[in-house]
């Protein structure tokens, strides 16, 4: 059934290891895939989203075999896909749309990519803007604002583009049709999102500098294989560090988790909150930093004013970061994150809209919202909107209100987190 009941937990105690990141799955499967040889994907991320981008290769023609526990793709190189015969689904994944027309703008043929009913209400004027300025020629729904979007696929010119919103996908997507084109794709954000495309691309051997916010690639030549090893996703394990904050007693040490800078805002915040959070044992991993991270549920979390600066670090961590909020002493203020209305689901409108069927008092703005925190949050009836995120921050929101709460919508945490419940029971039992 796709609900579940939950009610207060009384201990919230153990280990765990999140499941691996998300970003960095498609990432290694888009780029082993266009790569000249064979790759190799070790702890891939086994949930819908990053499935949806598995597909989609292998519907371009790419041989990836997804037996036992490592992915193993024979990238064909930058002009080795073949055009798919059918349209391609990306399901509710904006990672897998916004990237793939950054690689299909630049591939000889004719497709079409299309989504979930929350993935065609997403916007693509973002890519398609960019991308056509290089030369690809694009048409989508809505006067080429919504998927579907029919790509056809040219010889792509270098540009020089200076990003309106901070957004990785955006951004992976232009350094993406960046190798195709000859000479230097410079792409300037205006702040940093997350790096992992510029992380990974050197190490499959792109000519790839960065230098602040500004991205140079050089395009015109093939990649070359790599043997990839995938961290925890700091993005999932949050569910879990907030809970521990906020269940008192609870003590959890979540291992293996990405600590890459540029997406761990909200450790940042939390601790100016008054949380206190240990990182240890920082190892790298595939070029990117990895840490066990323990914590555990102490006084109340003090409320906290964010603004747009900050945003892009703590992007996904909105829905989890009211949870932390409607608990804390005063009123926190979130600005400057209206690129949270542009995510699965509306995200302000939807965390807000189930907080308050719990009690908690919540002001929205366009940009954010402002939250009162309470000791008295209610079990009630609540949704997740087919959003993973909210369907997560919600269990955990439940978790520490009194009384019963039915979440409708569960089956949404498959997008990202299959086994997100066995683990919540697993430390609340
Ligand atoms: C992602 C970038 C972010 C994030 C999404 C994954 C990525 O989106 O919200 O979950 O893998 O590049 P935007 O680029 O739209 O901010």
């Amino acid at each position: 059934m796709d609900r579940i009941e939950l009610s207060k937990a009384m201990i919230f105690r153990g280990e765990f290891s999140p499941p691996p990141d998300k970003s960095i799955s498609h990432r290694s499967v888009i780029f082993s895939s266009i790569a000249k040889g064979t790759s190799t994907v070790r702890n891939f991320l086994r949930a819908s989203d990053t499935l949806s981008t598995v597909n989609a290769f292998r519907a371009l023609g790419i041989d990836i075999n997804d037996e036992g526990p490592t992915l193993t793709i024979q990238g064909k190189g930058l002009y080795g896909l073949s055009e798919p015969r059918d349209v391609i689904d990306c399901g509710n994944s904006g990672t897998t749309i916004r990237l793939l027309s950054g690689v299909l703008s630049g591939s000889p043929f004719f497709s079409v990519l299309t989504g979930d009913g929350s993935l065609r209400t997403r916007p693509m004027a973002r890519v398609i803007t960019p991308l056509s300025l290089m030369g690809a020629r694009i048409m989508a729904r809505d006067s080429g604002r919504y998927p579907p979007m029919a790509i056809k696929g040219e010889r792509l010119k270098p540009i020089v583009y200076e990003m309106p919103v901070a957004s990785a996908q955006v951004k992976s997507s232009l350094l993406l049709a960046g190798l195709y084109a000859e000479g230097n794709t410079e792409i300037a954000e205006p702040v940093k999102s997350r790096d992992h495309s510029e992380k990974m691309l050197p190490a499959f051997g792109a000519d790839l500098t960065v230098n602040g916010l500004k991205t140079t690639v050089s395009g015109g030549r093939d990649l070359r294989p790599l043997d990839t090893l995938v961290p925890g996703d700091f993005s999932s394990a949050a569910f879990f560090i907030v809970a521990a904050l906020l269940i008192p007693g609870a003590e959890i040490t979540a291992r293996n988790v990405g600590i890459n800078p540029t997406r761990t805002g909200l450790l940042e915040v939390l601790k100016l909150m008054g949380a206190v959070i240990e990182v240890s044992n920082i190892r790298d991993v595939s070029g990117e930093p990895v840490a066990d991270i323990h914590c555990r549920g102490r006084a109340a979390l003090k409320a906290v004013s964010i603004t747009g600066e900050s945003v892009p670090s703590l992007i996904d961590e909105f829905p989890i970061l009211c949870v932390a909020a409607s608990l804390a002493e005063g009123t926190t203020t979130i600005r400057g994150a209206e690129e949270l209305r542009l995510k699965e689901s509306d995200r302000i409108k939807t965390i807000a809209a189930e907080l308050r069927e719990m009690g908690v008092e919540i002001e929205e703005y366009p940009d954010g919202l402002s939250i009162k925190g309470t000791d008295n949050m209610q079990g009630a009836e609540v949704e997740s909107h087919g959003d993973h995120r909210i369907a997560m921050a919600m269990t955990v929101a439940s978790l520490v209100a009194e009384g019963r709460t039915v979440l409708h919508g569960t089956s949404a945490v498959d997008i990202s987190f299959p086994g997100f419940f066995d683990i919540i029971e697993r430390l609340s039992s």
